[in-house]
């Protein structure tokens, strides 16, 4: 029974998606202590863009070793994933869209036949983890640009299959944008009402690895 964690802040310190995704790995913990985590860092550690192509690219016959290293990290990072039976990722939106590391991972895991057509992961547990500087709900100047929850939805969800759930913080820049001031008790709300949820998502996971026990 293994948790698959997924980082993909390209900090360490101060980092909102990953203090939130701790807060949910250590519900898990303490409703199924010792459950064993394998952990994917895309932020600190990213994959090769490259191997993407090399991957979608490699022939039956003829393959060059850029071809086989491709297809072998694709298969590893499958694994990874068929070897799990919860799931956390942590991904915050840059630039009004989806990770650059994270859309490096999905895009090689995807090539994998097991993952997509097969549909190997449908059903199993999933908390998705995201965090963004600015606001973007209904009636905000900029509601629609976060582009990267939706796709992160539909690949993991919908494509992948997951069962999904999550845990989103607003206005993270609040506290050191003189222009975001106003907002910074919408921020103190939206991270309490994230870790709040984090930690029944940890519930929720471990009740799932208890009853796929
Ligand atoms: C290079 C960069 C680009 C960013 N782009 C956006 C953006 O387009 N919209 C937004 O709301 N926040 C943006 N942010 C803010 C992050 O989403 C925010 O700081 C978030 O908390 C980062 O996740 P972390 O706290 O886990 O590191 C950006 C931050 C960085 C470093």
């Amino acid at each position: 029974m293994t948790l698959f964690r997924l980082d993909a802040s390209i900090r360490t310190d101060g980092s909102v998606t990953r203090a939130v995704a701790d807060a949910v790995e250590a519900g898990l913990r303490a409703a199924a202590p010792g459950t064993p985590v394998v952990r994917r860092d895309v932020g600190l550690r990213p994959l090769p863009a490259t191997a993407w192509s090399a991957a979608v690219l490699a022939p039956e016959e003829g393959a060059t070793d850029r071809h086989r290293d491709a297809t072998a990290l694709a298969g590893r990072l499958a694994d990874e994933l068929l070897d799990a039976d919860v799931f956390l990722f942590a991904v915050p939106l840059y630039n009004y869209g989806v990770d650059q590391h994270f859309k490096t991972w999905a895009d090689l895991v995807l090539t994998d036949a097991r993952i997509q057509q097969e549909r190997a992961l449908a059903g199993r547990p999933a908390v998705l983890v995201t965090a963004r500087g600015g606001g973007y709900g209904p009636g905000t100047p900029r509601e629609g640009w976060d582009h990267a929850t939706p796709w992160m939805r539909r690949i993991l969800g919908d494509v992948m299959g997951l069962d999904l759930q999550t845990s989103e913080t607003e206005l993270t820049l609040a506290g050191a944008v003189p222009a975001m001031e106003a907002l910074r008790g919408l921020a103190a709300q939206s991270l309490a009402d994230a870790h709040a949820s984090a930690a029944g998502h940890g519930t929720w996971l471990a009740r799932a690895l208890r009853v796929a026990a």
